[in-house]
């Protein structure tokens, strides 16, 4: 499962990405206004700290087709054709993944809540498809299950179409479908971190070292004794 980091806070996007094994960033519009700074500066900071080839998503904002064509040109202009156009699952929407499909820009259906808007992104010629999978369970639904209802209809209609599962409030979520097999799932820096911070691993790794350095001295490593 590809892991990305679902925030445009750059120096939070370091952090994890100096941490731990991350694949690209994902933003959405609403996660842009909240870093208070200008979204090119922002974008641009961030595909410079990924890379050129690693995956960036940044979100049309109009809500009609012409204008998010518009919108999705840009992006891709500004930020190298690895970026990945999100474009929500509506009637405008899926009408812009046709098009844009052929202009050979990368899209991403999001905005899902159901498995069909998934199936008719797939079928518009989107790449990946976003369910959000925190806000279903809000609705009194079950975002794991629509989540697998999606990976069910890809598979079985052979979509050339990955999931990228977002909108997560804790790592029980995510282990649900990466243990699924899901392609992909974006996640906030502290869901991420969460994933492995736990005081029981804390605890074994201190009791560790105090062993060690009982028997061996404090400081002792393998480097100091094994030379
Ligand atoms: C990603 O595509 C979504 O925009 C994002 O994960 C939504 O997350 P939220 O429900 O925490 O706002």
């Amino acid at each position: 499962m590809k892991l990305l980091i679902d925030d445009a806070n750059i120096n939070e996007i370091r952090r994890i990405m100096d941490i731990y094994p991350i694949d690209g960033v994902t933003t959405n519009p609403s996660i842009l206004a909240r870093s208070g700074k200008n979204p090119k500066d922002v974008l641009k900071e961030i595909r410079e700290l990924i890379g050129e080839d690693s995956l960036l998503f940044a979100q049309a904002i109009p809500k009609e087709c012409e204008e998010m064509l518009e919108d999705a040109r840009a992006i891709v202009k500004a930020l190298g054709r690895a970026t990945v156009v999100k474009l929500p699952c509506t009637a405008e929407g899926f009408r812009a993944m046709k098009m844009l499909k052929k202009e050979g820009i990368i899209t991403c259906g999001t905005a899902v809540y159901t498995p069909m808007q998934a199936y008719l992104a797939a079928k518009a010629g989107a790449s990946y498809v976003a369910p959000y999978v925190n806000r279903i369970d809000n609705m009194g639904y079950d975002g794991v299950e629509t989540v697998r209802q999606i990976q069910n209809i890809l598979e079985n209609g052979g979509y050339d179409c990955q999931i990228l599962a977002a909108s997560f409030k804790n790592s029980r979520q995510v282990l649900e479908l990466c243990e699924y097999g899901i392609a992909a799932a974006t996640c906030a820096p502290s869901i991420i971190d969460d994933f492995s911070s736990n005081p029981a691993v804390t605890k074994a790794v201190d009791d560790f070292t105090a062993d060690f350095e009982k028997a061996h001295g404090k400081g002792s490593t393998m480097k100091s004794l094994l030379k």
